[in-house]
């Protein structure tokens, strides 16, 4: 076996003042090429890329060697930094280039399955197959390493701020998060189960019992839900949690973390205090729970204007109880089709949506797709209502409350994409705060907490709990939105235990239940329990917004795959018979399935 070469520098690192300075780098053949007797070899390692030359001045067994070079071999060479001829003003080591001396060979490779170039577009299945060697691209490189950054800005800036950093249990009880729990069978507890936490939640308010004040965890969280761009199965928080606060000094923290971390990774300044916007300013302006603030388009009602015109689709939805309400697309009239609306109308529709009505507003004329419905002045009060100039494009929906936000929340975001207002290097955050306490599960014809059952009720709204207008009850909870994302979440928690039963009556728990899923953590509370509240930011979530990209799994090393497979190593799999007996456990799969 060839000896190790001992590096003495990083190739992406040469520059011109290395001319004439002897270079040791170890990597791997990004590049080679022979050019009559001359042997050429781009090499790269998580640096960058220098050019190596094996020309006149090589010894010949070196120059011999250097002509087997295949892609991806991985190789130690020494040489003499000089400069280059033909500059290259695209590579920072553009300038120089190494003739060797000497090369060492440490492994050879196959023809890679997939190019080494951070803008080779393969598909994503076979990028995480050969994630390994999807890894030496030096872009995933930067990422790693920004991500180190990261967990080093965020333990720096807790722990000055006297949060003590503490592990909880990867072998937990089941979370109340709402997700599915993963879950891992015990082997000396035949026939039970540990769930794999989908948030340290109750430990990190165990920690506030036990008199820790102020905890931080940079913890992995599992949850069994359906994937999407911004979610992971095993994804990791930022979690803490502070006693004997309210919800401004929790926020406050945080916003001096977010400072920190932007100013840190990003060089950017963020104005704190960062803006407030209620729950239900949310929706009714932005349609969503996590406003995306880089552009306007706000949503109106225009329910009054319209009740009493003779399209009963919106005299209807009035009537229900629902609402009618639209955004002006201010200059869109031109830019999107007929089609382009069809297109719009049909993905509504998944949100429960029955249609969409446009109006386009002329120099001399206002069009629109319910003109049998309305006249030209109502057409144009209507167009009033929005400020609505020549050129621009409003879109109408109505019905449910939750389906008109949805649906004009997403062609807010939808249409801003069009538009290419969605700079990932502009950063609106905000707080999204007084969350509705309840929400209202159709499937489970019962209500849910929206947050978590710990979360505590706004103090002016708990007489509510009495009388059961429980709609009419929000909680100390908020959320950190950045560019339409949800970043981060937490809230108040009760700390009184007669509070916390009456809410688990409200969420209709049976004492067995509360006893078997929180048994141990309500007793807790009969101990002096100090006032605490806490909060988690994604931290996967973080990394992606801070480095402009809308895809998780860029930012995360061994990603899953949509179906929550690990496409490299083949995880999950099954295991064997003499593994299952050993747990207990028995595989029940139905034919069809
Ligand atoms: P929550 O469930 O809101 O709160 O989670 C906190 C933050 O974690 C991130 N996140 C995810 N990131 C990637 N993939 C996922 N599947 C995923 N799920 C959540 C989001 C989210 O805002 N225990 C509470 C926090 C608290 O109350 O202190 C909790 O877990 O960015």
């Amino acid at each position: 076996m060839d000896e190790l070469m001992k590096r003495t520098h990083y190739c992406g690192t040469l520059r011109k003042e290395d001319i004439g300075k002897k270079a040791v780098v170890n990597g791997w053949v990004a590049k080679n090429r022979r050019l009559g007797a001359l042997v050429f070899a781009d090499i790269r390692d998580r640096s960058g890329i220098v050019q190596v030359v094996f020309d006149e001045n090589t010894p010949d067994e070196v120059r011999e060697k250097a002509e087997t070079l295949r892609g991806e071999y991985c190789v130690g060479v020494s040489g003499t930094v000089r400069e280059r001829e033909s500059k290259n003003e695209d590579l920072p080591t553009g300038h120089i280039e190494i003739v060797a001396d000497a090369l060492v060979i440490y492994s050879e490779s196959e023809t890679p399955p997939i190019y080494i170039k951070d803008d080779d577009n393969v598909s994503g299945d076979l990028r995480l197959k050969y994630r390994y060697l999807d890894l030496r691209k030096p872009g995933m490189q930067n990422i790693l390493s920004f991500r180190s950054k990261m967990y080093n800005v965020i333990r720096n800036f807790y722990y000055k701020n006297g949060f003590t950093e503490v592990e909880t249990p990867v072998l937990a009880k089941p979370t109340p998060e709402g997700a599915r729990d993963y879950l891992v069978p015990s082997r000396v507890n035949p026939g039970k189960f540990y769930a794999l936490p989908q948030s340290p939640q109750q430990f990190k308010q165990l920690l506030m019992i036990g008199g820790t004040d102020r905890y931080v965890q940079i913890a992995k969280c599992y949850r069994d839900e359906d994937l999407r761009a911004d979610r992971q199965p095993e994804f990791t928080q930022i979690d803490l949690e502070m006693s004997f606060v309210d919800q401004n000094d929790i926020i406050a923290v945080q916003e001096a973390f977010l400072k920190e971390l932007f100013k840190e990774m990003k060089g950017i300044e963020i104005q704190t205090p960062l803006p407030r916007i209620t729950w239900d300013e949310a929706m009714n302006r932005y349609g969503s729970d996590k406003p995306d603030l880089r552009f306007g388009f706000e949503l109106k009602d225009i329910a009054d204007a319209v009740k009493d015109c003779s399209f009963e689709v919106f005299t209807n939805a009035i009537k229900d109880g629902g609402r009618v309400m639209g955004v002006c697309f201010t200059g869109c009239s031109e830019k999107f089709s007929r089609k382009d609306i069809d297109k719009m109308t049909e993905k509504v529709k998944t949100f429960g949506a029955k249609g969409l009505v446009w109006i386009r507003k002329e120099d001399n004329e206002i069009k629109s797709s319910v003109n049998k419905f309305f006249s030209q002045e109502e057409l144009a009060s209507i167009c009033d209502r929005f400020e609505a100039k020549a050129g621009d494009l409003i879109l109408i929906c109505s019905g449910k409350n939750t389906v008109v936000w949805a649906a004009l929340g997403f062609l807010r975001r939808d249409i801003a994409g069009k538009l290419g207002l969605l700079d990932p290097n502009v950063y609106k955050l905000c707080w999204v705060v007084d969350f509705p306490m309840f929400e209202w599960s159709e499937e489970e014809q019962r209500y849910t907490a929206m947050h978590h059952p710990f979360t505590s009720p706004k103090k002016e709204h708990m007489k509510y709990l009495e009388t059961g207008e429980l709609e009419k009850i929000y909680a100390d909870a908020y959320d950190i939105v950045i560019n339409g994302y949800e970043a981060g979440g937490g809230s108040i928690r009760i700390h009184d235990s007669k509070l916390q039963k009456k809410i688990f009556e409200v969420l209709k728990l049976s004492d067995e239940d509360i006893r078997n899923r929180f048994g141990f953590f309500i007793d807790a509370f009969k101990y002096g329990a100090p006032p605490h509240g806490g909060l988690a930011f994604g931290l996967d979530r973080l990394c992606m917004l801070l480095l402009g990209t809308d895809d998780i799994r860029q930012v995360i090393a061994f990603p899953k795959n949509q179906n929550a497979q690990c496409v490299m190593s083949e995880a999950p799999t099954t295991v064997t018979a003499d593994q299952l007996r050993e747990l207990s456990v028995a595989i029940d799969i139905k034919e069809e399935q």
